[in-house]
C-alpha cells in the first residue's frame, strides 16, 4: 500500500521586492523572464505540486537555475514559500511556529549537501556524529550509532581518521552516514553527487540504490543529470524556469518525454541503461 508522506501544493517561491504582484491577473500568462524584466521579482518556483510516497526516492530533475535548490530549500523552511502549501504527515509545516520546526528539523528530516559540509578539523566519527551531538546525546551512545552508520556506509574502520585522510566520494559517504545517524525520516540529497568525477559518482549512485533497498527512508534526491535521475529516482519530476514540466517514473520519461525540451535530455540517455531499466520493470 502507497502512503503519502509529503504533499507539496500550488508552491510558489517569488524573490524580490512585493512578491505577490506576480498573481494579479495581468502576470498570469506571462513568462518567468517577461515577469522578471517587468517587475524585477524572480519566479523560482511557479505553482509546483507533487506527492512523495513513504519510502519513495523522488527525483527533482532540471538545469541551473531551474528551482530545484529553492524547493529543498521550502521543504526545511529555510526559506518561505510565497504561496502553497506542503503537508508533511498530515500537517502543513509552512504553518509551524518556531517550536514546531525545530522539532521538525530535529526529528523528521536531514539533508545531504553537494559540499558535504563536513567539519575538516573532526575525525570522521565526531562528523558522522554531529547531528547527535548537537541534539545532546552523550558520547558513548552518539559514536555507538555513529560507528553503525559509517559501517552501513562501507567505512568501517575509519572513524578516526581526518576528514583530510578521505577522498571525495568517502567524504560524501561521511555525509549520508552524518544525515542517517538521526533517524530521519526523510532525506534531501541536493546534487550530494556532483563534486566527485564521474566514475565515483556512478559508483555512488549504485551505493544509494543499495543503501535504499535496506534503509527505505523517503528520499528527495535533486541533480542535473538525467542518467543519474533515472538510475536513482522511483520517479522523476523535470523542472524548467520553476515549473514542473513533466512527472514520471523513469520509463515512462524515456518512452514518453512531454515535449522536445523533455527528449532533448534523453536522447543522452545510454542504452545500457534503458536495457536495465526494462530489465527491472520485467
Ligand atoms: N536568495 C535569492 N534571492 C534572489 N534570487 C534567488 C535566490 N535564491 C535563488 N534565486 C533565484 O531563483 C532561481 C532558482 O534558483 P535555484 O538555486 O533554486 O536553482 P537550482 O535549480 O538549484 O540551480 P543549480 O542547479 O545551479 O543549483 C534562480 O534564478 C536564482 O537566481
Ligand atoms: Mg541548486
Amino acid at each position: 500500500m502507497k502512503e503519502t508522506h509529503i504533499e507539496v501544493k500550488n508552491l510558489w517561491k517569488v524573490f524580490g521586492k512585493n512578491p505577490n504582484q506576480v498573481f494579479e491577473d495581468s502576470y498570469s500568462t506571462k513568462s518567468r523572464s517577461e515577469i522578471q524584466s517587468e517587475l524585477n521579482l524572480i519566479t523560482a518556483l511557479r505553482d509546483v505540486s507533487f506527492s512523495v510516497d513513504k519510502g519513495e526516492t523522488f527525483v527533482v530533475m532540471g538545469l541551473s537555475g531551474s528551482g530545484k535548490s529553492t524547493l529543498v530549500r521550502c521543504l526545511t523552511r529555510l526559506i518561505d514559500p510565497t504561496a502553497g502549501s506542503i503537508v508533511i504527515d498530515n500537517k502543513d509545516i509552512i504553518k509551524y511556529d518556531q517550536n514546531e520546526l525545530r522539532d521538525f528539523r530535529r526529528s523528521k528530516i536531514a539533508m545531504v549537501f553537494q559540499q558535504f559540509g563536513l567539519l575538516p578539523h573532526r575525525n570522521v566519527i565526531d562528523n558522522a556524529a554531529f547531528g547527535l551531538e548537537i541534539r545532546g546525546i552523550k558520547k558513548d551512545s552518539r559514536h555507538a550509532i555513529a560507528e553503525e552508520m559509517l559501517n552501513l556506509v562501507g567505512l568501517d574502520g575509519w572513524g578516526e581518521s581526518r576528514i583530510d585522510e578521505l577522498s571525495g566520494g568517502m567524504q560524501q559517504r561521511v555525509g549520508i552516514a552524518r544525515a542517517l545517524a538521526v533517524n530521519p525520516e526523510i532525506m534531501l540529497m541536493d546534487e550530494p553527487f556532483s563534486g566527485l568525477d564521474p566514475l565515483i559518482r556512478r559508483q555512488m549512485r549504485k551505493e544509494l540504490t543499495t543503501l535504499q533497498e535496506e534503509i527505505h527512508k523517503t528520499m528527495v534526491f535533486i541533480t542535473h543529470d538525467l542518467d543519474e535521475a533515472v538510475s536513482v529516482g522511483d520517479r522523476i519530476a523535470i523542472m524548467r524556469d520553476g515549473e514542473i514540466i513533466q512527472l514520471g517514473t523513469p520509463m515512462e520519461i524515456i518512452n514518453t518525454p512531454a515535449n522536445d525540451f523533455v527528449s532533448e535530455f534523453t536522447e543522452g540517455i545510454s542504452s545500457n541503461r534503458i536495457d536495465e531499466l526494462q530489465a527491472l520493470e520485467g
